[in-house]
């Protein structure tokens, strides 16, 4: 259920009403030049629907950590370019967030109009969430829209400062985020299956002990199910393996036992004495069977055919992170047979998968699944704090 407003619930004229736009540009770059552009795809929907409504459009946007300084290499308009190919239309970049320049910029704008402003980070008040820089942006809106679900875990003046101070509306992707987080964990179809891979428990441990009191399945993969291993006396050789965590994860299981929880750890893995694409020593065997001088590098056929069995009595999948090293082959045969699993389950209506973090999508892009998820966030820092059940100050501000 939706607690906040939407662009429907602005009146479908907007002819010449200013929309105060916060969009998350934050693009990789290389040599000048974006390398993934699927962060402008994802708001321009919300950006072209207010200009074809008659809205003149000014976009709000952070650019890197310029730690409240201008800073040559952080502009906003090093990505005006790429916005403007994804949009194919022409914008206009405003130099400043607030003041004069910002006026006559919007009185230069027609209807439709789009204008992106500078870096809001090169002002100290945007992540000290000034109300007084706030007020400054905020008198150039008519209405704020927040489309930027993957910098709302900032409580920063453009992401949750602005929505206290102008009629303040989720835009299109923002929404459709909201929507379906809240159908994978707030209110699932049970079973609900967590899958949660990565190097470190340590980066995870919020998530996992969340995740624990809400589904039904926990299953870890990567680095972080060696240390679960290693809580559980198994040697796991030369691994990647946080051996003073293993408390912390004896900890996590008890509270999952407690709580109806089944955590899923590999019975069988794929070991290497090094770290190579197909590396000569490469096998395959039984957690306890692991050599002093060998480290698992992903989970086993096994494993991943007995979670592929646990998928299939699921509704529902939540997942973040690499059940293996699946940068390196062979190691990324867990993870892709599992995405396979999933997309395949989904495309037949049996689950609702929704997937987030950067390694995560990349490995669902390796399998070729992207299409067949039902959800797959973009954001990083968002996704997971989301995860841990913590309430996202953009949204939050949106909901009040
Ligand atoms: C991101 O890239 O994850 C978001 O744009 C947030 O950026 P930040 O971590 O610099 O706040």
């Amino acid at each position: 259920m939706t607690t906040f407003k939407t662009l429907d619930d602005l009146p479908h004229d907007l002819t010449g009403q200013r929309a105060l736009v916060r969009v998350d540009l934050n693009l990789p770059m290389a040599d000048g030049e974006a390398t993934d552009l699927t962060r402008a795809r994802a708001v321009a929907p919300t950006i072209l629907e207010l200009a074809d409504r008659g809205a003149k459009v000014l976009l709000l946007a952070h650019f890197g950590r310029p730690k409240g300084k201008r800073h040559s290499t952080m502009s906003t308009s090093f990505i005006q370019g790429a916005i403007e190919g994804v949009l194919d239309k022409e914008i206009m970049f405003i130099s400043e967030v607030a003041g004069p320049v910002v006026t006559q910029s919007i009185d230069i704008l027609r209807a439709g109009d789009i204008g992106l402003l500078e870096n809001t980070r090169f002002w100290p008040g945007e992540e000290a969430n000034d109300t007084e820089f706030a007020k400054g942006i905020a008198a150039h809106g008519d209405f704020y829209v927040n489309d930027a679900f993957s910098a709302a875990h900032r409580a920063h003046a453009s992401t949750e400062g602005l929505a206290h101070l102008l009629p303040a509306y989720a835009g299109r992707a923002m929404q459709k985020e909201l929507e379906a987080l809240s159908a994978a964990l707030d209110n699932p179809m049970p079973p609900v299956a967590a899958l949660v891979g990565g190097a470190k428990v340590s980066s995870k441990l919020a998530v996992l002990e969340h995740l624990v009191t809400k589904v039904q399945h926990l299953i870890i993969g990567g680095g972080m199910a060696n240390t679960f291993l290693a809580a559980n006396g198994v040697d796991v050789g030369k691994s990647l393996c946080e051996h003073d965590l293993t408390g912390t994860a004896t900890a996590i299981l008890e509270a999952a036992d407690k709580a109806g929880c089944t955590v899923h750890l590999p019975y069988d893995v794929v070991v290497s004495k090094e770290f190579a694409a197909n590396p000569p020593s490469l096998r395959t065997c039984n957690v306890h069977e692991v050599a002093e001088d060998e480290m698992i590098l992903d989970i086993g056929p096994q494993a991943v055919e007995a979670l592929g069995d646990v998928l299939k009595t699921c509704k529902t999948l939540v997942w973040n992170g690499p059940l293996g090293a699946f940068e390196t082959p062979p190691f990324d045969a867990a993870t892709m047979s599992l995405a396979k699993t999933a997309a395949a389950l989904t495309s037949e209506g049996s689950l609702v998968s929704v997937a987030g973090g950067g390694d995560t999508v990349a490995a669902l892009a390796q399998a070729g699944v992207t299409g067949e998820v039902t959800y797959i966030s973009t954001a990083g820092g968002a996704f997971l704090e989301w995860m841990e059940g913590k309430e996202l100050p953009g949204v939050a501000a949106l909901q009040k």
